[in-house]
């Protein structure tokens, strides 16, 4: 593990739990070390999740030989560098997502991982969240018939406060050289995995972003500095199936703290899903009885919809934690198959060349081709 950080907690516990859940595993996970910059830290971090070494140094634990798998939970600026080397010295990589700060940088992930033939997966998570793999699955069943309409959105309220620094530990979003674009990377990439995934590739896209607050200090250097950041992004779209896409990401929707969703319009049916009420998913048929018609809210904790058969019993929820949990699950599984859990390093470079157009587009004021084609893993 790299990173002690949120996803740092948010990956260990999924490792400390699979094998619980998911005892018919061939592999389980062994916390053999973890690696953060502070040598204190590093410890209280491994003693609190069960690492038994530390490493202050992420070149000395890829040295290790003693590791076969190698977590990137550390900000953007540091996905390239250590993905590329871990794929040099052999190991398997699960990255955080974006990828990567631009196109070119995954270009050369993608290249590091396949030369190298290592299993490897981004932790596009929302994927394995049960009520949106049951979207998947209605989508494919063709429940939906043709698609018209896609819509998602990502909000957040926490950077609109003006005296907000740059920049460091806790703020590294807000600094474009760590994060390499604002609400693009951090959120609307999710939205882009999730909405190629369920409705095939994003064929060209139209976007306007918004930098409201223009300087502020940064935290390593101590000067006030201008912003690089998007902190609002809105754009539209076509996929390759014919449908519109329309999507919205923002931190400054004040009462909004991670407020994902998305809704699908079909032919037949449509499908909505509110990650502040991860579990349901809510579905409406226009081929019922047009006296019952209406929106179902199906609350997807049954022991016959995606994963639940692995958690408690039908009627009690699951948790934000759990899609992490399933990942790790899919990519253990994946090593008995030879097959790496999706998304891959080659997935998500697709949605990093969606991010590429919007930035492209926003900045040119025109409509830009993103070059992503058939389907997406
Ligand atoms: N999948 C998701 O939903 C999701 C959610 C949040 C964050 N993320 C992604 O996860 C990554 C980390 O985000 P976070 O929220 O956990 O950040 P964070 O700031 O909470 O944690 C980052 C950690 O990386 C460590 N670190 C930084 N540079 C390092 C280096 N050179 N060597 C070793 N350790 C280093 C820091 O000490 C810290 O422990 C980012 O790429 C982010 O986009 C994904």
């Amino acid at each position: 593990m790299i990173g002690g950080g949120f996803m740092g907690r948010t990956h260990s516990n999924a490792y400390n739990q699979v094998s619980h859940f998911f005892p018919e595993l061939a592999y389980r996970p062994v916390l053999q070390a973890v690696c953060t910059r502070s040598a204190d830290k590093v410890r209280a971090f491994a003693d609190q999740w069960g690492y038994q070494a530390t490493e202050t140094d992420w070149r000395a634990l890829l040295r290790r030989d003693d590791i076969d798998a190698v977590d990137i939970c550390t900000p953007n600026d540091t996905h390239a560098e250590i993905a590329i080397a871990a794929a040099e010295a052999g190991k398997m990589i699960l990255c955080e997502k974006p990828l990567s700060r631009t196109l070119a940088e995954g270009h050369r992930m993608v290249e590091a991982v396949e030369r190298a033939g290592v299993p490897n997966t981004v932790w596009y998570n929302y994927r394995r969240l049960p009520a949106v793999t049951l979207a998947k699955q209605l989508v494919d069943a063709g429940k939906l018939g043709r698609i018209y309409h896609y819509r998602a959105n990502f909000l957040q309220d926490w950077t609109i406060n003006a005296d907000l620094p740059q920049g460091g530990t806790g703020l590294w979003r807000m600094d474009v050289d760590a994060a390499g674009s604002g609400v693009t990377g951090d959120l609307l990439a999710h939205c882009i995995d999730t909405a190629m995934w369920l409705n095939g590739a994003i064929r060209d896209v139209s976007a306007v972003t918004e930098t409201f607050v223009k300087e502020r200090m940064h935290q390593l250097t101590g000067k006030v500095q201008p912003v690089g950041i998007d902190d609002a992004c809105i754009f539209h779209c076509h996929f390759e199936n014919g449908s519109l896409g329309l999507f919205e990401s923002t931190r400054y929707a004040r009462g909004h703290k991670a407020l994902y969703t998305f809704e699908i319009n079909g032919e037949h049916a449509s499908i909505r899903w509110d990650l502040h009420d991860l579990n349901r998913l809510e579905y409406f048929d226009h081929r019922d009885e047009s006296v019952v018609r209406g929106w179902r809210s199906i609350h997807v904790t049954d022991g016959d919809q995606p994963y639940m058969n692995k958690w408690w019993v039908p009627g009690l929820g699951i948790g934000y934690e759990h899609s992490f949990i399933h990942q790790v699950a899919d990519f253990l599984k994946g090593l008995e198959t030879g097959q790496s859990a999706a998304p891959t390093f080659r997935d998500a470079l697709q949605t990093q060349k969606v991010c590429q157009a919007v930035l492209d587009s926003a900045a040119a004021r025109s409509w830009k081709d993103t070059g992503v084609e058939g389907k997406v893993g």
